[in-house]
């Protein structure tokens, strides 16, 4: 019988004292192993949150979730390795454009996405509304999958950091998302389990983000950016706009269609943008391309239908229905009843709280209440108008996905209430506030 208490590491933490290295370590194994319960976890985690990890705690977890798994090497791919990661925002589908455009640019992405976690939706639960498709790679397929398509996109697994799978699950489900060193450690150790030449990091800041100012977005970014430098790796991070939904659609099957339009070229808008920044960005670093040249070789991804192609590809690799690309809705789950969302108010829109808009998606099925709970991949909210838009009242301005007709009108409830129209003009928010180097 092991002497050591768990519950001393939750009391030193509660305490507002440092914890060492071994007392973290021994926490996360044991939590892994099944041998620390999700109680005395829970409380660990709300500890952490409210009385804060120091640069070495944060180190220390960091590597003690790294070290609950496998890492993932390349064998010399013929092409540069590049991982990128969101910190978390709503209709961010960034990873489903940006993977694919980078693989169609010669570049060779591997990466370990996340579920849904509070207000914001998870990579893996919209890649997995696509029939078929698995996110449970084992290092083996994901080295095979990126050296043959390009691309890859998994999840935490038994044998890939399942202590982040394990703590991030509880952390959904114990409103113990928001802190710096617990995001940082979360991303970081999925970033560093997987040895690529490059990091990019998209932190996300305003009301559909865990951090809500640039300011805290910069903090969350540089704590990032330190357990990259600790660990060697080559990191950049970027602190972008997440005052509203980034794209039209909130929702898993919704996001992947969205995605679909945005890789065929059919349309332009923030989503888009900032997945061709990032890529432009990664070329520009892994491929020594001038940023002009970047830009436009990540475009000419889209228009020549290459990008859809790597979707395709990666999409039957994981098993999934690659014909997800030619109709997406032909393909992916539709919801019982789709309502038109129409606007209450004449103006121009002024601000969005985005958050409220991601609780609503969450609330008709889209996100988890419980540990484990069964998401409804069908349901969910397009919104079409950006800050600075004009909004009639009576016109149409979006769609709620819903399982009923009253789950459906406490959502259109929802959403209209998160929206702020005034009378003047407005400036939309920046796209990018700004970049960080690892170098810096
Ligand atoms: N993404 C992660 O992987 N972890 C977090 O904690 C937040 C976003």
């Amino acid at each position: 019988m092991s002497l050591w208490d768990p519950r001393a590491v939750v009391a030193t933490k509660r305490d507002g004292k440092a914890l060492d290295a071994g007392e973290v370590a021994a926490f996360v194994e044991g939590y892994t192993r099944g041998e620390v319960t999700d109680a005395l976890a829970a409380a660990f985690l709300m500890a952490c949150l409210l009385r804060g990890l120091d640069p070495d705690e944060t180190l220390a977890l960091t590597r003690a979730m790294v070290a609950s798994g496998d890492t993932v090497r390349f064998a010399d791919l013929g092409a540069p390795t590049v991982d990128k990661h969101s910190t978390g925002g709503v209709s961010d589908g960034v990873t489903l454009v940006f993977a694919p455009i980078a693989a169609a640019m010669g570049l060779a992405v591997a990466k370990l996405s996340g579920r849904g976690l509070g207000h914001t939706g998870g990579t893996l639960d919209k890649l997995e509304s696509i029939p078929g498709l698995r996110t449970d790679l084992s290092p083996q397929e994901i080295e095979r999958q990126v050296a043959d398509v390009g691309c890859a996109v998994a999840a935490q697994s038994p044998s890939l950091v399942p202590a982040d799978g394990a703590l991030y699950a509880l952390r959904d489900a114990t409103a113990t998302v928001p802190s710096v060193p617990l995001i940082a450690a979360s991303v970081m150790s999925k970033k560093l389990a997987v040895e690529t030449d490059l990091i990019l990091l998209d932190v996300k800041a305003g009301s559909g983000a865990f951090m809500k100012t640039p300011e805290e977005a910069a903090a969350l970014a540089r704590a990032c950016l330190d357990l990259a430098r600790g660990w060697d790796r080559r990191a950049v991070a970027a602190v972008t706009d997440m005052s509203q939904p980034l794209g039209d659609a909130v929702g898993n099957a919704l996001e992947v269609a969205e995605a679909m339009t945005v890789l065929r070229g059919d349309v332009g808008g923030r989503l888009r943008e900032l997945a061709l920044a990032f890529a432009a960005r990664a070329a520009g670093e892994l491929l020594g391309l001038s940023p002009g040249e970047a830009a436009a070789r990540a475009a000419r991804a889209i228009d020549s239908g290459e990008a859809l192609e790597r979707f395709r590809r990666m999409v039957e690799a994981q098993g999934g229905d690659g014909r997800v690309v030619d109709d997406a809705w032909a393909i992916l789950p539709r919801a019982k009843a789709i309502f038109p969302l129409t606007s209450d108010r004449d103006g121009v829109l002024a601000s969005v709280d985005a958050e409220r808009i991601g609780l609503a998606s969450g609330a008709l099925g889209a996100g988890r209440i419980r540990k484990g709970d069964a998401i409804d991949p069908a349901v969910g909210i397009v919104l079409h108008p950006k800050v600075g838009d004009r909004l009639e009242a009576g016109a149409r301005v979006g769609e709620i996905h819903a399982g009923t007709e009253a789950s459906a009108a406490g959502a259109a409830a929802d959403v209209l209430a998160a929206l702020t129209v005034t009378e003047g003009p407005v400036e939309p928010p920046p796209l990018v506030h700004g970049w960080l180097d690892g170098l810096d």
